[in-house]
Parts: C-alpha cells; structure tokens; sequence
C-alpha cells in the first residue's frame, strides 16, 4: 500500500504545463493505487510570492476548481488546503531546528529566485523546510513532481533522514516520482511555459481569451508557401501533446510541404485545446461559480488530513521532548 501526496502552490491560475505536467499525472498515479491519496493547494508556499489576500483566494479556488475539473474525486482521495492544517506550521519548526544552514542557502531554487527578487524574505529560504513539513506530516511513500522539484524531494530526505538518526524512526522516507515522459512545454514565446514569464495558454478558462493566447505565439517569419521544420515551431510542440498521432502525422507532413501558413496551424491548435478540453473547462467553470460548494470539500478533507497530521506530530512532540499533547488541539 503506497501513499501518494503532492501539492500545487497557488501562485496563479493553472496553465497547460501544470495540468498536463502535474495535475493529471498525480492524479493518473492517486487513482492506481489502494490508499486514498493526499493531495492539496499550497497556500502557504504561495505567501512566498503573492501579497494581495484578494489575488491568494482568487488563486486558491482557481487551482481547486482545476484539480476537481481535471477528475479529482474528493470522496475518495484526501484533498485540502495546506493552510487550513496549522500543524504542518509546527512540524516545520521542528525540522528547521535539525535542518542545516547551507544546505538551505545552497539550494538551486533558492539561489535562483533570490537572484532575481528585490527583496529576499526569510520566507523564501525555509521554503523547502514548509515543504518537507508537508511530505512528512502525512508519512507519504510516492510524491508525483515536476523534476524542477528534484532537490526539494532529496532535502525532505535528508531532512527525515536527520531526525530519524536523532529521535528514533518516526518519518517514512518519501519517494519522489518524475514524470518522465511528459515534455517540458514551451509557452507561447518559445521559454518554458511559466506562470513568472506570463507566456502561458489557460485552457480551462475563457475560450476568447484562449484564442488570444493561441494567436499571439511566437513564429518564425517563413512566408507561407516555403517549407517549415514542424520540430523548431512551438504550434507544433503544443500541438503534438495534444492531438491524435495520425493528425500529429498530416500536420507534420504539411510543414514539410510547404503553403501551409503558422495562422492555419494556430487554428489546428486552438480547436484541439478547445475541443480537448471541454468537459473539463465545463467543470471548471461550474466550480468557479460555486465558492461555497468548493469550501464544503475542502473543509471535508481538511477535517481529515488534520486527524492524519495530529497523530504524527503527537509522536513527534514526544520524541523531541515536548509535552506529547498539550498543543494538540481536537478538532
Ligand atoms: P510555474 O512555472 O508556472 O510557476 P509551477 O512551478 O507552479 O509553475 O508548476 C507546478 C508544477 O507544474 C511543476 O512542478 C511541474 O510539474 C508542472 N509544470 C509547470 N510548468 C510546466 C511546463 N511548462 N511543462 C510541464 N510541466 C510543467
Ligand atoms: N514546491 C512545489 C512546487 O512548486 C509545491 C509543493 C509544496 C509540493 N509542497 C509540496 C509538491 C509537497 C509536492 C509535495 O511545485
């Protein structure tokens, strides 16, 4: 028996690569096996970037509203938001106290981030602590990530790793399961598609604006008769993820040929984002008009994850030699 976790930060509304690089995958992976999984939105790991509460909530029932959309069963599977678990908080303290320095201040992500922010908050270094927190919390086997997450997993590790060898076994180690397969998608100006560049294609939200996404990727300025190398394009990339090979086939063969024009292929696409994803923006949709109907599950799976999450840390305070249940607090 294997318990899946994994968390989606709510940094921005979900875009192609986080539905088909995260969300279905995780979900392909929850759905195999026996355990109910723990999936959820990490709110607090989004505080790292955004201080509007308005622009926060927005996020927050965004990537809810996707993950229900894109088939998440919250009967069945174990789907919260981390915020409303405060132990998680605790629990981070306790590691941070075994975590060491440099391998916080050398972590790529963090080095990379704070490269390129103004201000640099204590926030954003303990950010893989409030991450290991997460994994070990719910005593997680298998955590689906996007490689990018790779040295976060091998952090949890080390940091479980540490507080067994100090306190005892009470972590089980996590492993973590890339999704091997699944391409980096590029965005609609060629780099990685990213919610930090603004180049990405949303396609469970409005199809109008989808269609002004899909318009505005960038080509190259082969005029329409000459033959066009279908593997430099990204209309081409994006459309080979998502339609069927023998239509993958005629679109390449129509590149090669020639007098097949980017506006033409940015129609193929956008009908296949459009006709792909339709029961699933259809869901979305009816969950973004339903706050409350969202809160209800949420609130649900919190209430579960809270019992999961007093009992580990109840083994915890006692092993590090604090009273084992004063601060736990019955829901
Ligand atoms: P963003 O780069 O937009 O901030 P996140 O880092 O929040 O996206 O992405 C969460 C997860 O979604 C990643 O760990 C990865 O699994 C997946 N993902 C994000 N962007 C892409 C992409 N362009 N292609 C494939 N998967 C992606
Ligand atoms: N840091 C992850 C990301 O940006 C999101 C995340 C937070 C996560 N906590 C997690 C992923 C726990 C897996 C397990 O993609």
């Amino acid at each position: 028996m294997s318990r899946v976790l994994t968390g989606i930060q709510s940094s921005g509304h979900p875009h192609l690569g986080n539905l088909l690089g995260a969300i279905r995958p995780a979900l392909q992976l929850a759905d195999a096996q026996a355990e109910p999984a723990f999936l959820f939105i990490a709110d607090l790991h989004a505080l790292t970037t955004i201080h509007s509460p308005h622009q926060l909530r927005e996020n927050t029932y965004a990537v809810a509203a996707a993950w229900l959309a894109m088939g998440l069963n919250p009967h069945r599977h174990v789907f919260f938001r981390q915020s409303d678990v405060p132990e998680v908080c605790e629990l981070t303290w306790y590691l941070g106290c075994l975590t060491p320095y440099p391998m916080l201040a050398n972590a790529h992500s963090f080095k990379e981030k704070s490269t390129h922010l103004s201000k640099v908050s204590a926030g954003l270094f303990t950010y893989p602590v409030l991450m290991a927190a997460d994994i070990l919390l719910y005593q997680a086997d298998l955590v689906p990530v996007g490689k990018d997450q790779k040295q976060h997993l091998e952090i949890t590790r080390d940091i479980a790793n540490a507080f067994n060898r100090v306190y005892g076994e009470i972590f089980r180690l996590p492993e973590p399961v890339f999704q091997e397969e699944t391409m980096v998608l590029p965005g609609i100006d060629g780099r990685k598609m990213s919610k930090s560049y603004g180049n990405t294609l949303e396609p469970l939200g409005d199809l109008e604006e989808l269609y002004r996404q899909v318009r505005r990727i960038v080509t190259d300025s082969t005029p329409v008769d000459a033959p066009k190398d279908p593997e430099k394009c990204t209309i081409f990339k994006l459309y080979s993820v998502l339609a069927p090979p023998d239509a993958v086939e005629e679109m390449r063969q129509r590149y090669l040929r020639g007098g097949y024009g980017y506006g033409q292929a940015k129609e193929a696409l956008y009908e296949v984002l459009r006709t792909s994803f339709a029961t699933e923006r259809q869901a979305y949709h009816q969950w973004r008009a339903d706050p409350a109907g969202l809160e209800a599950i949420l609130r649900e799976g919190a209430e579960k994850a809270r019992e999961e999450a007093q009992k580990t840390l109840q083994l915890v305070r006692q092993a590090v030699g604090l009273s084992a249940s004063s601060s736990v607090v019955k829901t």
